[in-house]
Formats: C-alpha cells, structure tokens, sequence
C-alpha cells in the first residue's frame, strides 16, 4: 500500500477560492500539495517538483490546460493529469483526450468525485511502478539464468574437451611404460631412455593442462607488484631453455631497451607468456620444412607503453585458424591440444588493460605483439 503524504499534487486554477478549497481537502487527505495560479508559474513548480499528479483547470489566461498538459507530458509523459471542466468545453475537453489527460471533473467541484479521480490516478501510477520492477527483476533473473547456462555448458565442453585430452596423454603413458619395461627386459639402457623420454613428455603436458585448469577456474583478482625486469627475463629463459632441452630450436632474448622495472601479476603474467612460448616451440617442432629453428623473446618499452615480442619462425597458420586461436578450445593439435593456452593468455592480457596482436605467414613464421600499459 502507498502513503498518501508520498503523493504530490499540483492544483492549477487562476481562481484564488477554488485553489484554496482543494488544498484544504486535499491536505486534509494527506496528500503533499503545490499550488501554482497560472499555466507559467505551474510548469516551473512542476520541473523543480517533479509532482506526480496535476489537476488543472482547462481554461486559464497566459496558458491554458491544454497548452499545460501537452508541456508537462512532453516533460514527463507519466504523470498523471486531471482536468477540471467548465460547461460548454466540450471541444476542449477532447483535445485534451488527444494528449492523455486522465480523468475530467466538472465545475463546480465536488471534492468527493475528485478525490475518486485521485485514487484512481494513484491506482495506475502504483501499477506501473509495479510492473517495472518486475520487469526489471525479470530481467536480472533471465541475465543470471544465461549465465548460468554459459557456464554450464563452457563446464561440458570443458569436460569434454579435458577428458579427450586425457585419454591421449594415458596412451601416451601407457607407450612410455611399454617401451621403458622392453627396454629393462632386453636390458638395453637405449630402449630404457626412449622409454623415459615419452613418460616425460605426457607428465609435463599432464602438468600443463592442469596449470591451466587451475587458471582457468581461478577468479582471483591480480596481485600486482612491482617486477624487477631482469629477474622476470632470467625466469622466462630458464623455463624456455628447460622445455627446449634437446630440441634443435635456438632460442634469442634480445633485451635492450626494456624498463627497469614492470607493474604486473608475476605468476599470471608468466603463465600467459609461456603458453604463448610453448605454441611457439610446438609451431617450430612441427614445421618440416625449415632446417633451423629459431624462437625470439624481447622486452622494451615504447612511448610510455610495455611491449613484448614474441616470434617463431615455426609452420605458421593461415588466416582462418589465426581468427579463431583465442576461443576456448580451440586446438589444431588434436590431443596434443586442449586449446586453453590462447584463451588464458589473452584473458591475462586483458585483464592487465593491455591486447594481443598477431600476423602469421604460413609456412614462415608467426609473430606475437603484447602492448601493456606501463603504469596501471
Ligand atoms: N606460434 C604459433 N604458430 C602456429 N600456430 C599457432 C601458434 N600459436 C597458436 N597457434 C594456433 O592456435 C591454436 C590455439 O592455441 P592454444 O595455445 O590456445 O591451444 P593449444 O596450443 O592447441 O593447446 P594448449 O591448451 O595445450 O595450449 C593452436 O592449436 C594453433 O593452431
Ligand atoms: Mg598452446
């Protein structure tokens, strides 16, 4: 139920008696109440008042209701106006239907048929209140009701994207037991590594994915801090140069002009440089064509902005793959992908306030542009 003292009323009427006797009884009734004399001094009070009923008189010198009425709903089309009605207005009061008066009165007024009006103007203005908060609500719980079903199926496809991929690193375990047991059977020490080698390789992609997981459900907020640039190059390197342990990649860290120190989260930061670095090395390992193989890392910082450049000169990708690298789950590399890699990166990037920019030539190389603000 409304108060009524939550209710404005405007009366308008250059009549000094009948301006008095509705305030009296409308007062009386509980309502708050604006008086004005004439069209002018009506519109003023309605701006500064914002009043959510007006009962005017239809004729008016400076301004008539009519004139009033049209002017306060172009001001505010919900407010709700009453007319009040002289005999032989007949023509004034349909051009005032014309621009959705309320309700009309006759004069003189009787203050029980106006009071009538009133609540009947409440009724409505309650009731559209009504229906816009449940529209609103309505409208939160459909937003929440697709997010849930976003997450939902993102969680499916993730399932299903994840199990794939463990079905793939088991066979590969189970290939690396078979040939390690060989070897120990025939004692041959050569069978043993190669055997080592592959169990190698499924955990560090086992451990990967599981990083990723990790990131990816993690919806901590960044703990930025002050990095000494150095330090974050050292580690960058010392785990590039560990994953390219007997590959035939050679690997470039070039840093000149980079800034003494950077403001980011380390452990994001780093997560997302690598996945970048790790689809180079695969890029680089499964390009047949080229003899050496060579992957750049560079840090410097451009008029005022924290530039990272990564490239490969690996297989490359053609501009359908290029477009679609940074959805979740995208993988050209069937189970030896989970397609996270890109997605958690850009993520990371964004997070930062900084972007991602890429050109690749297939066949030739790929190159990665990361544009950080320097201070954020
Ligand atoms: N340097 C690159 N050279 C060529 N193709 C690339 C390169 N970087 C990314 N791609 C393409 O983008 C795809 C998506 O990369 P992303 O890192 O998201 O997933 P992924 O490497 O396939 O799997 P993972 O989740 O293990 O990282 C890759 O499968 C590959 O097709
Ligand atoms: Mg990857």
């Amino acid at each position: 139920m409304i108060n009524k003292n939550q209710i404005s009323i405007l009366i308008v009427d250059d009549e000094e008696d009948i301006r008095d006797v509705l305030e009296i009884a409308l007062i009386d009734s509980g309502y708050t109440v604006f008086l004005a004399e004439n069209g002018e001094i009506a519109l003023d009070i309605f701006k500064s008042k914002r009043p959510d009923i007006v009962i005017t008189d239809i004729k008016m010198p400076i301004m008539d209701g009519i004139e009033l009425l049209r002017r306060i709903k172009r001001e505010n089309p919900l407010t709700e106006v009453l007319m009040i009605t002289g005999h032989g207005d007949m023509h004034l009061t349909i051009r005032s239907l014309k621009y959705d008066a309320m309700d009309f009165i006759t004069k003189p007024v009787n203050v029980d048929i106006l009071e009538i009006a009133i609540e009947k103007a409440i009724e409505k203005i309650v009731a559209r209140q009504q229906l816009l908060e449940y529209t609103q609500k309505l409208e939160l719980l459909i937003l929440e009701k697709s997010k849930l079903a976003d997450h939902l199926s993102s969680l499916g496809l993730m399932i299903g994207s994840i199990s794939h991929n463990i079905k793939g690193l088991l066979t590969n375990l189970d290939g690396g037991v078979y040939v390690a047991r060989s070897g120990v059977k025939a004692e041959d020490n050569k069978i043993i590594q190669e055997g080592l080698g592959l169990l190698e390789q499924a955990v560090d992609r086992i451990k990967k994915m599981i990083m990723d997981i990790l990131l990816y459900s993690k919806e901590r907020k960044l703990n930025r801090t002050a990095i000494d640039t150095k330090t974050f190059i050292e580690q960058i390197k010392e785990i590039v140069e560990l994953k390219l342990k007997g590959k035939k990649i050679a690997f470039s860290c070039n840093n000149s002009d980079f800034p003494d120190s950077m403001y980011f989260d380390n452990e994001f930061m780093l997560a997302a440089l690598i996945n970048i670095l790790d689809n180079a090395i695969d890029a680089c390992m499964a390009d047949t064509e080229k003899k050496e193989h060579e992957i750049g890392f560079e840090i410097s910082k451009k008029s005022g902005q924290l530039v990272i450049y990564i490239h490969d000169n690996g297989c490359g990708m053609d501009t359908q793959t290029k477009e679609k690298i940074f959805n979740l789950f995208f993988s050209s590399k069937s189970t030896k992908g989970t397609g996270f890699g890109l997605y958690i990166s850009n993520s990371i990037i964004k997070q930062h306030g900084g972007s991602i920019h890429v050109t690749s030539i297939k066949g030739k190389e790929t190159r990665f542009k990361i544009i950080l603000p320097d201070k954020i």
